[in-house]
């Protein structure tokens, strides 16, 4: 992963667009609260209140190398993946393992707005408002057992709708992991839509993973395979390049990348020209996650 300036976005404030196709959205669902209710915008216990980036930006500025490895590659060319029909295997250390259509996936979990900070490991952000459900609802409902301590992940291969699986750019598929508290903290969340529409298949669709305290490529796209673990589970930008980048890949701003430092974060959409902000220890999930890591050295284990 390389740095790339040339972006060219309006910088513009989507909100007040948003907040109508909310009320708009509340009121197609016959409840009519839209007026009373008001904007909840940013108000969930979990969410920011910082302003959310464009639609525009959250889906013209991507990584998914899957599709290529320019940021504007994704939304070029992600649209001849097909996320209909989509099962998701659960496999390993639980009670019910399964090929899990979809529908069926979602059945059982309560969709959430959740407005988080998404730090990259190339020292961009965006503020995305995701809609989803708590992994560990999924989990939960699958029954994990005691012997499991990670949870695995997988994107799928299909060559034949990724033009950049046709050459070997990473290890496909592309893996990830998470501890199992990791993956049970309240924050770690199934992202299935964006601004309160169906998840754009350049950002990950049908259903990726979001954990908004550890760098962007933690957060895993298009997942077919759930695996629950008793060995900490391979990951593939930790196998192309482990001193470069960590299992665990918190975001801290006090431990460079080899080659640039962490320390501050261009927020895409401010301009070519905005002044860099400074990166928060946990991207500022601190006082939720902090704990989960006491006792560890979070410069050796990164
Ligand atoms: N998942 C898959 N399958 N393939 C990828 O290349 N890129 C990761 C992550 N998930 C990636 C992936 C990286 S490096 C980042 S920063 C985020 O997706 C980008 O998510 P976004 O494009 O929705 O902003």
């Amino acid at each position: 992963m390389g740095f790339k300036t040339d972006l060219k976005y309006a910088d513009i404030t989507p909100k007040a667009d948003y907040l109508n196709r909310r009320q708009l959205m509340v009121g197609l669902g016959g409840l009519g609260l839209g007026a009373i209710a008001g904007p909840s915008f940013g108000a969930g216990q979990y969410s920011t209140d910082e302003a959310p980036n464009t639609l525009k930006e959250i889906t013209a500025y991507n990584n998914f190398y899957e599709f290529g490895t320019g940021k504007e590659d994704p939304a070029r060319n992600a649209h001849t993946l097909t996320t209909d029909p989509w099962s998701v295997k659960i496999d390993g250390l639980v009670d019910n393992p399964g090929n899990y259509d979809l529908a069926d996936i979602l059945g059982g979990v309560d969709i959430e707005e959740r407005i988080y900070r998404f730090r990259c490991v190339e020292a961009w952000s965006m503020v995305i408002p995701w809609n989803g459900f708590q992994l560990s609802q999924l989990l939960n409902r699958v029954g994990v057992q005691s012997s499991a301590k990670y949870v695995y992940f997988e994107t799928l291969v299909r060559p034949e709708e990724m033009p950049g699986q046709k050459r070997a750019i990473l290890d496909w598929p592309y893996r990830e992991g998470l501890r199992l508290d990791e993956a049970m903290h309240p924050l770690t969340l199934m992202a299935t839509g964006i601004y309160g529409e169906d998840l754009p298949n350049q950002n990950g669709a049908p259903m990726r993973l979001v954990v908004p305290w550890k760098y962007g490529f933690k957060s895993i796209k298009s997942i077919v395979r759930i695996s629950l673990t008793d060995k900490q589970p391979e990951a593939t930008w930790n196998m192309q390049n482990p001193r470069e980048y960590g299992f665990y890949s918190n975001v801290n701003p006090r431990v460079s990348h080899p080659r640039w430092s962490q320390a501050t974060e261009r927020k895409i959409g401010g301009g070519l020209f905005s002044k860099k902000q400074d990166t928060l220890m946990f991207n500022g999930y601190g006082d939720e996650v902090a704990h989960l890591y006491d006792g560890m050295d979070l410069s050796k284990n990164f």
